[in-house]
Order: structure tokens, then C-alpha cells, then sequence
């Protein structure tokens, strides 16, 4: 058990202090993720740049304690796609907050049948319920940082987003960004995966 403490969070660098485990993704370990493979590929090649980078607070996941961490994503995009994080869902069906701290995002949500999605600024907060795979997406043209607190016994399941998908991508459009909708949907194997976890959620 953790011992009661309080947390500097600064919006401004996405630290947190006192801070846990701190983790960076660079582009070629989101290979897979967009949808211009060949511009993933030059991108690597020319830099390899971090994507995102995870701050968490000294908290572990396990049953019972509330972890919480600042997640930053770098301002930039792979061909139309803007950058994100790899996404995953929650094996164990619980649910998550995400606080805006600075620029702007979208929290794009999937349960393997419907997308939807919420754009978060700072002093916004993004629900995300059980049963619902997520991924955030850097919309704005500096780095956006949130806050996200979730239950320690949730866990992080990436193979169903990296085999399933979010439903939809979020790219540039005329207006800033769109999100659309992926054609087809998810394969019977993924549907069933979120629909057992629904249930229990
Ligand atoms: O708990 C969360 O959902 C977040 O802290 C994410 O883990 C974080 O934003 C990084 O995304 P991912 O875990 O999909 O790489
Ligand atoms: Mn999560």
C-alpha cells in the first residue's frame, strides 16, 4: 500500500513529482497503428522522433489503488493522420478519467461497434467507460498533455486495438480535423471481445 501523498502536476512540462515510471513511444514502435505505412517508414528514417511520452505517478496498478499519469503528445502527423497513442482496451472492464492540462486533443472511444469521441482542452474531462477501448489524438499544433486516473486492476490490452482497431482515425480536414468512420468495422473475434467485456462491465 502507497502511504498518503500529494503530486506535482505541471501542465506546462506534462511532469509529475514525485514521478514513477516514465515511458516514451517513438514513431517506429506505433508501426502497424497509422494508415500510410510509407509515411510511417520515412518518418522513422528521418529521426525516428518520440510521439508521445507518459509520466506516471508513484502509484502501482494493482487492485485497489488509483494510479494516475500525464501523458504528452507531440504536435505532428503521419501522412493526414494526426499523432497518437497506441490505444488499448481495459481487460478487466473499469472505467477512466482523462483532465485536459494544455493544447488539444480528441479521446476517440470504441466497443467494437460504435466510435465515439470527445474533444478535451484544458479544464475538460473525458469519461471513458467500461468496455471501451481509447486512444487520444494531438489535434492542435502544440503539445497536448492530460491527466489520466484509472483503477490499478484495469490492465492495458494493445493486441485488440492493434488487431481491431479504434473504428475510426483522426486526420486533417479543411476545418482542422475530422474523425472518420474506418468502412466495414470490426471482424466477429472483435466484436465478441468487447461484447463479454460489456457484459461484465
Ligand atoms: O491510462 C491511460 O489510458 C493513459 O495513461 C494511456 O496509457 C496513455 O495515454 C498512453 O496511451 P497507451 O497506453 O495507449 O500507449
Ligand atoms: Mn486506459
Amino acid at each position: 500500500m502507497v502511504r498518503p501523498f500529494a503530486a506535482g502536476i505541471d501542465g506546462a512540462s506534462g511532469g509529475v513529482d514525485p514521478a514513477g515510471v516514465v515511458s516514451e513511444r517513438r514513431l517506429s514502435d506505433l508501426r502497424g497503428l497509422f494508415r500510410d505505412a510509407a509515411a510511417l517508414e520515412r518518418a522513422v528514417g528521418e529521426g525516428d522522433e518520440v510521439v508521445y511520452r507518459v509520466v506516471a505517478a508513484p502509484v502501482p496498478e494493482v487492485e485497489g489503488e488509483v494510479p494516475f499519469s500525464v501523458t504528452t503528445i507531440e504536435a505532428g502527423r503521419v501522412g493526414d493522420e494526426f499523432y497518437m497513442t497506441r490505444g488499448h482496451a481495459h481487460p478487466e472492464p473499469q472505467g477512466e478519467v482523462y483532465f485536459g492540462l494544455s493544447g488539444r486533443g480528441v479521446l476517440l472511444m470504441y466497443d467494437g461497434e460504435e466510435v465515439r469521441w470527445v474533444e478535451i482542452r484544458p479544464g475538460v474531462a473525458g469519461y471513458i467507460p467500461p468496455g471501451w477501448a481509447h486512444r487520444t489524438a494531438n489535434v492542435g499544433g502544440e503539445p497536448f498533455r492530460f491527466l489520466a486516473v484509472y483503477p490499478g486492476s484495469a490492465g492495458h490490452d494493445y493486441a485488440i486495438v492493434a488487431e481491431g482497431g479504434m473504428g475510426a482515425r483522426v486526420v486533417r480536414s479543411a476545418a482542422g480535423y475530422e474523425v472518420v468512420e474506418e468502412p466495414g468495422g470490426a471482424g466477429p473475434a472483435v466484436r465478441e471481445y468487447y461484447r463479454r467485456r460489456k457484459k461484465r462491465g
